[in-house]
């Protein structure tokens, strides 16, 4: 049974989508099935994996046209691809009824498949965050060390205690790490000191480092590990993915083992 972890932050470019990416290439390298789930209308994650204009996407499962079919990138590396069109699918589901627990019907015969489910979600805490919340085990909040990074976030927490009361009683925060860290930066270093005292054990020791080749790989339509397997980018990404490794114990719903 697959642990869902849902990478949020309304804040946008803060490296939800990158990280999503290449901790799913960096689970998959450690033979983990991983399934990556696009669930913003800026497609930007299907677009990273060179994924344009897909004949079955999450807006089509959403309204019910089709079960989710993911499609392969690799093996055991695979993505429900999102179009800009899931934007309105919103206000279409404003009056459907269980509308919070859609996601996480769909994943329900897929979740066996895999190791681990990556949501990518959109900058902003609406229906489909609220959807990735209630389908997730876990929520993964990647911050940018900058001054301000923990406004709004008080937001993201009192939403995840209403889904955890309300919509799905197992959601916790799985972690919070940094991205986009600059070392030279005093003021990188200071606010990564706030973030570690206020969220204590919740911070990740991996952070990841600015590194160029992160921004370059979805040009060509890859992972950092394709991209630059030897660049500081992939070196991070794989170190916080064996803390990942570490830290997890098996999906919520796996009592067989
Ligand atoms: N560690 C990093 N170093 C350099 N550029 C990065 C890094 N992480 C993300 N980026 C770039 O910053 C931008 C925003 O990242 P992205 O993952 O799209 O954020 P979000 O999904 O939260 O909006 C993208 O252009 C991405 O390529
Ligand atoms: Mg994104």
């Amino acid at each position: 049974m697959a642990k869902v972890i849902a990478v949020s932050n309304h804040k946008g470019g803060v490296g939800k989508t990158t990280s999503v990416i290449n901790i799913g290439a960096g689970l998959n390298k450690k033979d983990k099935k991983v399934l990556l789930v696009d669930l913003d209308p800026q497609a930007n994650l299907s677009q990273s994996l060179n994924i344009e204009d897909p004949e079955f996407h999450v807006y089509g499962a959403i309204k019910g046209n089709y079960p989710l079919k993911p499609i392969e990138i690799l093996k055991g590396l695979h993505i429900i691809p999102s179009v800009s069109e899931l934007s309105s699918a919103e206000p279409e589901l404003t009056s459907e009824a269980g509308r919070e627990f859609i996601l996480s019907e769909l994943l329900e015969p897929v979740v066996n498949n895999y190791d681990y489910i990556l949501i990518d979600c959109p900058p902003s805490l609406g229906l489909f965050t609220i959807n990735a919340f209630t389908a997730a085990d876990e929520i993964f909040i990647p911050m940018q060390a900058q001054y301000l990074a923990l406004q709004g976030i008080g937001k993201l927490l009192a939403l995840k205690d209403v889904i955890k009361k309300r919509l799905n009683s197992d959601l916790e925060i799985g972690g919070i790490f940094i991205t986009q860290f600059d070392r030279r930066k005093i003021l990188n270093r200071y606010v990564l000191e706030t973030i570690e005292s206020h969220f204590d054990d919740k911070v990740f020791n991996s952070y990841i480092r600015n590194n160029v080749a992160l921004a370059e790989a979805p040009n060509e339509g890859l992972d950092i590990f394709r991209y630059q397997g030897n660049s500081i980018g992939a070196f991070d990404y794989m170190k916080l993915t064996n803390e990942i490794l570490k830290k997890q114990s098996p999906g919520k719903k796996d009592t067989t083992t």
